[in-house]
Formats: C-alpha cells, sequence, structure tokens
C-alpha cells in the first residue's frame, strides 16, 4: 500500500484526479469504481475543470457505483443514482448508458446483487476503484465484520453511518437503514484502488486501515492485501500515522 500524505484537501483531489486522468488517456474504455459521498467530491471537481478544458473525455469510460441505499426512489436526491448522475455523470459528459448503480429497489435484492459483480465481470473488471473510508473504517458500505471475502450484497448501516449521512436528509429517520455494497471481495479485484481522505475526522480510520491489523472490525485495512492501492490523505487525515 502507498499512502501519500498532501498538505491540504485540494491537494488530495487534485493528485487522485491526476491518476484518473492518465489512466482515461491511455485507456479510453476504461471502468471506473465510482464513491459517492464528500471524499471524492474535490477530485470530481478536478476531472470536470480538465474535461472543460478539453484535455480529459470520459465519453467512452464505463462506471460502475460502490452502493445505493435500498428502498429510496431512483428520482430521490440523495438515491446514489442521483447523486451519481449530478456529481459524476452529467459534468464528466459519461454516456449514461455506460454508468451502472446498484439497483437498489428491486423485489429481489440478492438477485441484483449477484447481476452487479457479474455485470462488472462482464466489463472485464474495474480498472480503478476511487474510495473514501467512514469515521469507523467502512469502504463502500461494508461495515465493520464484513467478510474480506464479500460480495456484492445487502447489508445493514451502522447506527454511525445513518448518523454521518443524516446530513444529506431533512430528518435523521429518513436515512434507509439497508443497502446494497460492492463486496469487500469484490472491491479487492479491481486492479487499482484509490483511497482519499480528508480531515482530522477521519485520522482514526485511516491510522486503523493502513497501520493497524488486518480485521474484519476495519474493513479498509482489507486494503493491506491489495497490490496496487493508494491512500492520499491530507495533513489532518494522516495525524494518527506513526
Ligand atoms: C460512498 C461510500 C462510503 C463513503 C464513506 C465516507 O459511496 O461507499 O464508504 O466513502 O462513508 O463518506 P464521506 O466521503 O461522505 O465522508
Amino acid at each position: 500500500m502507498e499512502v501519500i500524505i498532501v498538505p491540504t484537501a485540494q491537494d488530495v483531489g487534485e493528485l487522485a484526479a491526476a491518476r484518473i486522468a492518465d489512466l482515461v488517456a491511455s485507456n479510453p474504455d476504461a471502468v471506473l469504481g465510482l464513491a459517492t459521498g464528500s471524499s471524492p467530491q474535490g477530485v470530481y471537481a478536478e476531472l470536470h475543470r480538465r474535461v472543460q478544458a478539453g484535455s480529459l473525455s470520459f465519453a467512452g469510460v464505463r462506471g460502475f457505483a460502490l452502493d445505493e441505499y435500498v428502498g429510496l426512489p431512483l428520482e430521490h436526491p440523495e438515491s446514489y443514482a442521483s447523486v451519481i448522475t449530478r456529481d459524476v455523470v452529467e459534468p464528466l459528459g459519461f454516456d449514461p448508458s455506460n454508468v451502472r448503480v446498484p439497483d437498489g429497489r428491486a423485489d429481489d435484492l440478492d438477485r441484483a446483487a449477484q447481476e452487479y459483480d457479474e455485470a462488472i465481470a462482464q466489463a472485464g473488471g474495474i480498472d480503478l476503484q476511487i474510495l473514501g473510508i467512514g469515521a469507523n473504517g467502512h469502504i463502500g458500505f461494508n461495515e465493520p465484520t464484513s467478510s474480506f471475502a464479500s460480495r456484492t450484497r445487502i447489508k445493514t448501516l451502522a447506527p454511525q453511518t445513518r448518523l454521518d449521512n443524516a446530513r444529506f436528509f431533512d430528518n435523521p429517520d429518513q436515512v434507509p437503514t439497508h443497502c446494497l455494497t460492492q463486496g469487500l471481495g469484490t472491491i479487492l479485484e479491481a486492479r487499482e484502488v484509490v483511497l482519499v481522505a480528508q480531515g482530522a475526522g477521519k485520522a482514526a480510520a485511516i491510522a486503523a486501515a493502513v497501520e493497524g491489523p488486518l480485521t474484519a472490525l476495519v474493513p479498509g485495512s482489507a486494503l493491506q492485501l491489495h497490490r496496487r492501492a493508494t491512500v492520499i490523505v491530507d495533513e489532518d487525515a494522516a495525524s494518527g500515522l506513526k
């Protein structure tokens, strides 16, 4: 695992975006794994800047979201389908038919999860997975105690995660209780993983994931097993590292 500490949150976004831009330049139909939440916002903003400047195109790039809430209507502004459309597909100019989000409204969620892993495999696998990390060490919505071998599946959101994500909803009770998430095994199959984190609120999770023991209690520690994992953090998020 490579850990890169940069001075500011803006630098995190710029460096991660540069990695993605290099990949897309060399492989215009690359397959990206797309995280939502606050952490990758700076990455997407810098990629948008490059698209607007004409130096980068996502027209042929394919994308798979990391996760989706169960039960939110598709058009709900906080469904990850809506978030990915708003934050990634539209500003970066993806072909919408090239981007897939787990179907959290499916009647048969187990089947939808299995089909999602199959779709990733049919696309040839993920070339680069963008990740954030939860304050409790989760990646995707693989909450503590998730198996390192897990596949895309339904998960119960931890109380802490529902609390953390309440900021996106009018009322904490509106945060869904369940999600579909790529599994840790699914994430580990990506050919490259780039995790971004900013701020002191992520310092403990970063320290545990990077320097702690491999443990299902810290799902991010699974990345220690990956051959090409890069963790890009600002100085605040790095402040718990030895
Ligand atoms: C998002 C995701 C989550 C977030 C994590 C951090 O698709 O799967 O693992 O990356 O909860 O969230 P933020 O970035 O909002 O602090």
